[in-house]
């Protein structure tokens, strides 16, 4: 269970949060279930970053490939993650009036070698994105493999989180850089942000 008090006591604080079993190892098997399930149908696509005009796929920048969580074609277990992410955003708003209307989140597979280099998840020319979260999959997870998630809580400090199935990261998207440290083996996780609304486009 999400310990929804601490994680918007801790997000109020410092800006982000780590919780290890925030997800139940059978949650978060059905969740790998319906993720291999997609990989292996050949649905996920290498991930860009940046864009509109700004957009390119930097495998040597990012080398995950991903999949957009979808509430209408996805499994149960998509479905149920969804809820519970909405649910938590809601509580978050409670709390907090940061004005999120919205959840979205993909899936991704880093290939062993694959990094996410240091970055900010808010884009450039958009503020919607508000605060951060990751799902870790991976059942089991031996430190010596790599794929940390390096969180750089000051300028001068960062923590270190071990990707493992139940384990669920929640930091603000405009504040906390952050990098996807290689690994030896593949690396399954949902990646997702709480928005506000879009602003009227031009
Ligand atoms: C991202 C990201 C972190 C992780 O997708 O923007 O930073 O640990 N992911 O997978
Ligand atoms: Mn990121």
């Amino acid at each position: 269970m999400i310990s929804a008090p601490a994680l918007i006591e801790a997000l109020a604080g410092e800006g982000w949060y780590v919780q290890r079993d925030a997800w139940t190892a059978q949650d978060c098997a059905a969740l790998l279930a319906e993720l291999r399930e997609h990989d292996a149908a050949g649905r996920l696509q290498p991930a860009g970053t940046g864009r509109g005009a700004g957009r390119a796929v930097r495998a040597d920048l990012r080398g995950d490939r991903i999949l957009w969580l979808d509430t209408h074609d996805g499994g149960p277990a998509t479905r149920g993650f969804l809820a519970g992410m909405q649910a938590l955003g809601r509580e978050i708003n409670a709390a907090l009036h940061l004005g999120i209307a919205e959840y979205e989140a993909h899936f991704a597979v880093y290939p062993p070698g694959g990094r996410y280099v240091r970055h900010l998840d808010r884009h450039r020319d958009s503020d919607a994105r508000l605060v951060s979260t990751v799902l870790y999959l991976n059942p089991e997870w031996d430190e010596s493999a790599g794929g940390t998630l390096h969180l750089w809580t000051t300028q001068a400090h960062s923590v270190e989180v071990v990707p493992r199935a139940g384990t669920l990261v929640t930091f603000l998207s405009a504040s906390i850089a952050h990098e996807v440290q290689a690994a030896t083996r593949e690396r399954f996780s949902i990646a997702g942000w709480f928005r506000r609304r879009a602003a009227l486009p031009f």
